[in-house]
């Protein structure tokens, strides 16, 4: 097998050649790529939650989180749904393809910090791609934290991301789950309702609990509120943010939220910092 680690590292900056190894169709709309270096050079290293500029010729870049194993350079993964132009034309590639990539970008889950609380992950649709990173990474040292929950809800049974990884998280005693799904589905037995109404059954001990969460802005605005409501302290909130990207590296000013660029200052933002401009801005 290849060793990754003896490879040369390449300045993050610069795009570099990717090819599709693995391709799986999530949903219609979602997939998961799989991705080797066709450079011959080190594939990326990545933390829970960094993104990639991913490329393709006369159709441009967009920012996608890695999905794959942090610990595991050798499934360099991103899991992508049709928006526009870009993310279509990604969606729709086949084993072999090529892509540009350059990256790591942006803040991480703060794993390390988080050690001796309570993790309560709470993903929102594909919201689940960058909190599965964390969810792997923690469950490798589950005995680091006092717990690990993940409130995962979706508006369509048919959404639904990451089956596989989904099952063995329910059957591994590390983890508690609390799946809900927004209105009622014939082909849905379990509980109904927004992810807040999952936190009576999620959230064991406010004052040691430390919150990621990922999802559309009003799903992250509605959970950190409730989560600040029910005692869990603005700092320990973590959510990952979406805006308009260009650069990816601070300099083009597209995915400013008040203050802060989203590329380098975020995605991964507290709600003491990122809170205060939800509530004075599009939300
Ligand atoms: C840090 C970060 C991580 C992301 N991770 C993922 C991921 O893991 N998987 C994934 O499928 N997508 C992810 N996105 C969103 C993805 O970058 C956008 O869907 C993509 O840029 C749309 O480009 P397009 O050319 O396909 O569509 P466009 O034609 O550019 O846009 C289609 C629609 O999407 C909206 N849009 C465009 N860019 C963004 C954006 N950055 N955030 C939110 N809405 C946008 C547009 O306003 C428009 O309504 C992430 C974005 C950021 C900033
Ligand atoms: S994308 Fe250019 S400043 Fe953030």
């Amino acid at each position: 097998m290849l060793d990754f680690a003896a490879l040369p590292t390449v300045d993050p900056m610069l795009p570099r050649p990717f090819r599709v190894v693995r391709v799986l169709r999530e949903t219609s709309d979602v997939t998961t790529l799989t991705f080797e270096p066709a450079d011959g050079l080190a594939t990326i290293a990545f933390g829970p939650a960094q993104m990639g500029m991913v490329g393709l010729p006369g159709l441009g870049e967009v920012p996608i989180s890695f999905s794959s194993d942090p610990a595991d350079p050798s499934q360099l993964a991103m899991t992508i749904r049709r928006a526009g132009a870009i993310t279509s034309a990604l969606v729709d590639l086949s084993a072999g393809d090529s892509v540009s990539m350059r990256g790591p970008y942006g803040t991480e889950w703060p794993m390390e910090a988080a050690e001796g609380h309570h993790l309560l992950i709470v993903a929102g649709g594909l919201g689940l791609a960058p909190l599965r990173s964390a969810i792997v990474t923690a469950l490798r040292r589950a005995d680091r934290y006092r717990s690990i929950s993940l409130v995962y809800g979706r508006r369509e049974v048919s959404e639904v991301v990451f089956a596989d990884d989904l099952a063995a998280w329910e059957a591994n005693p590390a983890m508690s789950m609390h799946l809900t799904l927004d209105r009622a589905d014939p082909d849905w037995s379990g509980p109904i309702g927004l992810v807040t109404s999952r936190m009576d059954a999620a959230l064991l001990d406010p004052a040691s609990t430390t919150a990621m969460v990922c999802g559309p802005d009003v799903m992250m605005h509605a959970v950190g509120a409730d989560l600040t409501q029910r005692g869990v302290a603005r700092g320990k909130i973590w959510l990952t943010m979406e805006r308009n990207m260009k650069c990816g590296v601070g300099l083009c000013g597209h995915c400013q939220f008040g203050p802060l660029f989203i590329c380098k200052d975020g995605p991964v933002l507290n709600w003491a910092t990122a809170g205060p401009f939800y509530l004075i801005a599009e939300v």
